[in-house]
């Protein structure tokens, strides 16, 4: 597809394919991909080796200052097509899927500070448009002006069911009541939280895919795409 670059943004609740769906498009129309969700994961990493979440409660102090120390960055990979994140230069791809990064990262996440960080390096990434971006506020918050805003969701236990089989596969050993728990929590902290909490941008597309299949969905928005971009050029 051919044509000036945009902005897209998908906001949605956890697990329900909104990075398969932005890294094929980013791979489709040549742009760049960034997992906002990673990126506070890597910060709740971070303060998990630090020793600065204690019994679930994160100490806000320490994490704050210790922004300051750390880089995040992605690194394409073609050969695999996988995203890869890091973390002052390590490779924390697989780290940061794990159940204890999962559990904390929510509460980690509702840190003014560390939204504030985070929606800068966020910005300084869309300065030249031709990005998908994943995420809860990237609609509302992060790109308000995005010409593509997509709200994904589909219903708690299809998503978790979709979580226990990507774990699984990736040989941890998880039950799935734990998962759905995790994947309802997280849902509610992040619906519910003071700053910046995940709702649709009143200009978002809904993309309810408890029913569709990837290909569906890929389809479904490639078409939206083509609509704004030749709305744009016309
Ligand atoms: O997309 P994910 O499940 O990897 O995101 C992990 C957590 O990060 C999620 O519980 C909420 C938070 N998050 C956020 O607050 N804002 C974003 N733009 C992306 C993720």
């Amino acid at each position: 597809m051919t044509g000036e670059k945009i902005i897209i943004a998908i906001d949605g609740h956890s697990s329900c394919g909104k990075s398969t769906m932005a890294k094929s498009l980013a791979k489709i129309l040549g742009y760049i991909y960034i997992d906002s969700g990673a990126m506070y994961r890597a910060v709740t990493l971070n303060a998990l080796r630090n020793g600065w979440v204690n019994n679930g409660k994160p100490e806000i102090d320490k994490i704050v200052s210790g922004l300051k120390n750390i880089k995040i960055t992605f690194i394409w990979d073609k050969s695999t097509e996988k995203n890869t994140t890091y973390l002052n230069g390590e490779n924390v791809e697989e780290e940061i899927r794990k159940p204890e990064v999962s559990q904390n990262v929510s509460p980690i996440s509702t840190i003014a500070e560390v939204r504030r960080e985070m929606v800068k390096q966020q910005r300084e990434n869309g300065l030249k448009k031709g990005i998908v971006m994943d995420g809860r506020d990237i609609g509302t918050v992060v790109f308000p002006k995005a010409e593509l805003k997509i709200f994904m969701t589909a219903l708690p236990e299809i998503r978790a069911q979709r979580r226990f089989l990507e774990l699984s596969e990736n040989g941890l050993d998880v039950s799935f009541a734990e998962i759905l728990k995790n994947v309802k929590e997280r849902d509610e902290i992040d619906s519910t939280r003071a700053i910046s909490p995940l709702k649709k941008a009143e200009d978002a597309l809904v993309l309810d895919n408890s029913n569709l299949s990837r290909e569906e969905q890929f389809k479904w928005t490639l078409k939206k795409i083509e609509e704004i971009i030749n709305k744009n050029e016309s």
